[in-house]
């Protein structure tokens, strides 16, 4: 089988995942390997894409290595599979798998994004190894790695892929102009928005009638007129200190437009199933910031214009960013019906959560992520050491073992609970005690109306 691996890391050769698909190489002799270092060349892909076409034509399988990069994959790995579709490249009918590594903090969206771009290109998927970084490194990753690629093979011989229905696109609406409230209170919210790829001006419509209506200062941030000097090169140069190694003032923009607003909007048009590559280049910079919720408390919405109900996937990243970042959710309006309501309903709901400062807690896609991120940057204390003091300040490192008299509690019972004596002497009245505290609470509610 003639493999192209289209390395999507921007760490180019020194690409982690990279190393995962060369062991794959070692072992698998009958199969043929190339390279195309996607994301570190894609400038010069951007200029000169036939030498890629090239070797796309040739390949009978794919094999996308990349880095997870915030929920996805690199902003770069999207820009060259953005040129593959722009250049038309007929791809149908060929073979599709993915490699990726991470520290398995939302690869599952990332995953189902690069599936969903391979069915746009009439690609026949297989499957994916969503890898830990350290995985290689252990006989057991090794193994996974070369049943991942047996598999490939069975798979490939015997025409097993996995379909994912194509997005149907349907009418989409603009929103009706409105009448702006006379007085606003002091609070700010910022509209992070990419206009560029508001061709039509539906975007517009819904962001100036969201402006109109909320009862605060909006302002507008357009991130496709930033002048970014490129894309996330993953070179944690900024782990110690926050700054970022680009000197296009990205981190200072953000740090004093962006977080010290009371709310934010992102707005944004659909594209490849996601929230276009402007965005993702604008999140993959972001972590200049490391893994600090510094917005956490503050409410956040989306204005989207495009066919949502069609795509699963963002959604569940637009939820997992806000449960992740500690906001709280204040609403989606989508404009695949006419989106006047949902707006409003946008608006309201934002000037409500300000006012009261509402918030809820995290569910599984927020404690859960979190819980990952408490472990790594425990881990991974003396390099990310903002991250690190943020973690402590705001006590992330819940570990178990600092609720000793809880563990000593379990013990009592777990020993009470393997007698059958005291079994029998017990029965029923196990939920009576789990309850107790629950109890005592509402006692005292009562007692204080
Ligand atoms: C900008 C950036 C964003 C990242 N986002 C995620 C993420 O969302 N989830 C995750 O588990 N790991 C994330 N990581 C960690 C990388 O996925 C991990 O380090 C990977 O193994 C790097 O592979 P590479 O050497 O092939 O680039 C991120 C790293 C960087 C630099």
């Amino acid at each position: 089988m003639k493999v192209l691996i289209i390395n999507g890391s921007p760490a180019g050769e020194n690409s982690i995942t990279l190393q995962t698909a060369l062991f794959i190489e070692k072992h698998f002799s009958q199969d043929s390997f190339d390279v195309i270092h996607a994301a570190q060349k894609i400038r010069s892909y951007q200029k000169d894409f036939s030498g890629c076409a090239e070797k796309l034509k040739e390949a009978d399988l794919l094999l996308f290595c990349y880095p997870v990069y915030t929920f996805l994959a690199p902003a770069q790995l999207h820009q060259f599979i953005s040129l593959i579709k722009e250049n038309n490249i007929d791809l149908s009918g060929r073979y599709a798998a993915q490699i990726t590594t991470s520290k398995h903090f939302y690869d599952v969206t990332a995953h189902t994004w690069l599936q969903q771009m391979c069915t746009d290109m009439q690609l026949r998927f297989i499957g994916g190894l969503s890898a830990d970084m350290e995985d290689l490194l252990a006989e057991k990753g090794q193994q996974d790695a070369l049943s991942f690629w047996n598999y490939v093979h069975f798979a490939a011989e015997k025409g097993i892929v996995k379909e994912i229905t194509a997005v149907q696109k349907k009418e989409l609406y603009a929103a009706s102009p409105c009448a702006p409230l006379t007085q606003k209170s002091l609070r700010r919210v910022v509209i992070v928005a990419d206009l560029a790829d508001d061709t039509d001006g539906l975007l517009l419509s819904m962001i100036r009638r969201l402006q109109n209506r909320m009862n605060a200062n909006t302002e507008v941030a357009d991130i496709s007129t930033f002048p970014f000097q490129g894309g996330c090169l993953g070179c944690f140069r900024c782990a110690a200190s926050g700054k970022c190694f680009y000197t296009d003032g990205f981190a200072d923009w953000l740090r004093s437009t962006i977080q010290t607003a009371d709310a934010v909007v992102y707005a944004y048009t659909i594209k490849d199933h996601s929230m276009g590559m402007q965005f993702k280049l604008f999140d993959d910079r972001q972590f200049c910031n490391g893994h600090r919720t510094v917005m956490m408390g503050k409410p956040v919405g989306y204005l989207v214009s495009g066919n949502l109900s069609q795509e699963e996937n963002l959604k569940v990243l637009m939820h997992a960013r806000a449960q992740v970042g500690g906001n709280y959710p204040a609403g989606i309006a989508c404009n695949e019906t006419q989106p006047d309501k949902a707006i409003d309903d946008l608006a309201d709901v934002l000037d409500y959560a300000l006012k009261e400062n509402l918030q809820q807690p995290a569910d599984f896609y927020g404690v859960g992520g979190m819980k990952i991120f408490r472990d790594l940057i425990y881990q991974m204390q003396g390099m990310m050491r903002e991250d690190h003091r943020f973690y402590k300040r705001h006590g992330f490192y819940d570990f178990p073992q600092k609720h000793k008299g809880r563990i000593m509690a379990m013990y009592l019972v777990g020993a009470m609970m393997s007698s059958q004596k005291l079994q029998n002497k017990a029965a029923g009245k196990m939920t009576e005690g789990m309850i107790m505290p629950y109890k005592m609470i509402i006692d005292k509610a009562g007692k204080k109306r």
